[in-house]
């Protein structure tokens, strides 16, 4: 053979190059545009920084000899994979090309996610998935479900270590659902992003149910009824800046510094507002994201799952620059009771910022756990229980400031000073009791009430008698389970007070394998 000119061998390389951009063909490519979805290298260049992207594998392909698949051996295996920076930080990402074999997952496709993953394991990074596959490469067979499996161990293995964020921008069937479940956030484009284990025809014949795929596995089931995704976005643009945005909060590892981001926003700014946002009246509802929005730094509370479970609110801020972690009850959806999603969604975040080094912030105002039969035979007991447990377990700084009541049990789950809070801030109008005072009055003062000439004058009068004792925050703060009562509008202040204060804590746990958390 003629030994050939650098030339050639350049011109070669770069054809292979043009040829692997286009692997799946242009008829592919057409398809894909016509469903409204982007190509894998489109979607990695509006993810990363502009030019961060570094390819790795571009010339990978699958070794199967199965149904003919040697025939086609296209260039990449249908995953595009590297690395590049978000925000100038690096992560590492791989990103499923549908329109090669249908994204479908193969020995060498796993292989080329899998050396991302240890990638971004030992460099410390986050690692970000894009998903878009019509599942195991059906020709593959075991080599598939292998395939899967070394992606699931590594998601486990990396969990509490890097964030793992999965997108899901196409099918997501089967057990490859369960990479993004194993993942901390899933990102879904919605009419596009599915995810079921089973599709609707597999359901037709078992159940006998009639269901959409949209409707059994879009965006929206899983951001409102599920819970099984975290973000929801209309387009692909908007779903890649909100995962941008979100890895703004994280830092690159469980060992790396919070990150900071500058503001302008005053740490002393007051807001004589947040005496009216609250009303005193335990009865009336208001939204909590306007405390959160008027405490944090230029007013950004950036949420998660916020269409599920809305009875609590969680997210991300910033106080003074530094991210924090931020749990809340939400008065005006079920008056902020805590049920079996609302337990999941919390203990999960809590999870998540204490694996991660994030400050967390409570704002309480909980009348209770919620009761009914439902709730109980769905296990509100061991739900309930996760609360106790992530709080407990959290060795971050922990503040909880009680906006309102803090009832009973679900007082003690809102992270209250004997399970672990370093600081507990109180607004005047807190009550901090083992329930409501019209309830408390009527057990506690039900025979005199009964056997009274006139009960309801007796009942309000007791019912005033008990607001007075304990529907107060200085019943606890006498026994030092509230550490300072401020007034509202210095919550900013004080907060930033509190966190500066608590950054230096170092708590351990007894040394164990692993805790068994109640699920
Ligand atoms: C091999 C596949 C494939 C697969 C799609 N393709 N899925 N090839 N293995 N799993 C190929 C198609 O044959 C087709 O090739 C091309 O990808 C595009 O697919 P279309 O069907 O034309 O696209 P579309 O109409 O958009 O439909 C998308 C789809 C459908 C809904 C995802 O392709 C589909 O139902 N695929 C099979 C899904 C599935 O049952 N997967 C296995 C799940 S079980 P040509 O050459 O015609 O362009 C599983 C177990 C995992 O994943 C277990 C892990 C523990």
């Amino acid at each position: 053979m003629a030994i050939r000119s650098i030339g050639e061998l350049c011109e070669e390389l770069q054809g292979k190059h043009g040829a692997a951009a286009k692997s799946g063909g242009d008829n592919a490519i057409a398809k894909q545009k016509e469903k409204g979805k982007g190509t894998a290298r489109e979607r990695i260049a509006q993810l990363l920084d502009a030019g961060s992207f570094v390819e790795m594998d571009e010339f990978v392909t699958h070794r199967c000899t199965n149904f003919g698949l040697e025939k086609t051996k296209p260039l990449g295996d249908g995953v595009v994979t590297g690395w590049g920076t978000i925000n100038g930080r690096k992560v590492f990402i791989y990103s499923q090309d549908f329109t090669v074999l249908g994204g479908s997952l193969g020995e060498m496709h796993a292989n080329k996610i899998c050396k991302m993953q240890d990638m971004a394991m030992k460099m410390g990074c986050p690692i970000i998935g894009v998903n878009d596959s019509g599942g195991a490469r059906i020709q593959e067979a075991v080599d598939s479900l292998n395939g899967y499996g070394k992606i699931f161990y590594r998601n486990t293995i990396s969990s509490g270590v890097i964030p793992q964020i999965s997108v899901i921008v196409g099918p997501t069937a089967g057990g490859a659902v369960y990479s993004p479940a194993l993942t901390d956030f899933v990102f879904m484009v919605d009419k596009i992003g599915v995810m079921h284990i089973t599709g609707p025809a597999v359901i037709k014949a078992v159940t006998g149910e009639d269901v959409t795929s949209e409707e059994l596995g879009g965006a929206a089931t899983h951001n409102m009824k599920s819970g099984n995704a975290h973000f929801m976005a209309k387009d692909e643009a908007e779903c890649f800046d909100q995962v941008r945005k979100l890895l703004s909060y994280l830092p690159q590892n469980n060992l790396d510094e919070t990150p900071f981001a500058n503001t302008s926003d005053d740490i002393n700014r007051a807001d004589i507002n947040l005496r009216d946002i609250v009303p005193t009246n335990p009865n009336k509802g208001y939204d909590v994201r306007r405390v959160l929005e008027s405490v944090l730094d230029d007013g950004v509370f950036f949420e998660v799952q916020k269409d599920w479970a809305k009875n609590i609110v969680t997210g991300y801020g910033r106080v003074g620059g530094k991210s924090i972690g931020i749990i809340a009850n939400q008065a005006a959806v079920m008056a902020g009771c805590l049920d079996v999603n609302a337990s999941d969604k919390a203990s999960r975040f809590i999870r998540h910022c204490d694996a991660f080094n994030l400050p967390i912030v409570t704002f309480v105002d909980v009348p209770g756990y919620l009761p009914g039969v439902d709730q109980e035979y769905a296990g509100i007991i061991r739900h309930g229980a996760k609360m106790l447990y992530a709080y407990s377990e959290a060795t971050v700084p922990l503040i909880t400031i009680v906006l309102r009541k803090a009832y009973g049990g679900a007082y003690l789950g809102m992270c209250s000073k004997a399970l672990g809070a370093d600081i507990v801030l109180a607004w005047p109008q807190a009550e901090i009791a083992v329930m409501g005072a019209e309830g408390a009055a009527n057990i506690i003062f039900k025979k005199e009430i009964d056997a009274a000439k006139n009960p309801e004058e007796l009942r309000a009068q007791k019912i005033e008698e008990y607001r007075a004792a304990f529907a107060t925050p200085f019943a606890a703060a006498e026994r030092g389970l509230v550490d300072r009562i401020i007034l509202p509008e210095e919550t900013r202040k004080e907060l930033f007070t509190a966190l500066n204060g608590m950054e230096s804590k170092r708590e351990s746990l007894p040394r164990k394998k692993h805790g068994v958390i109640p699920h």
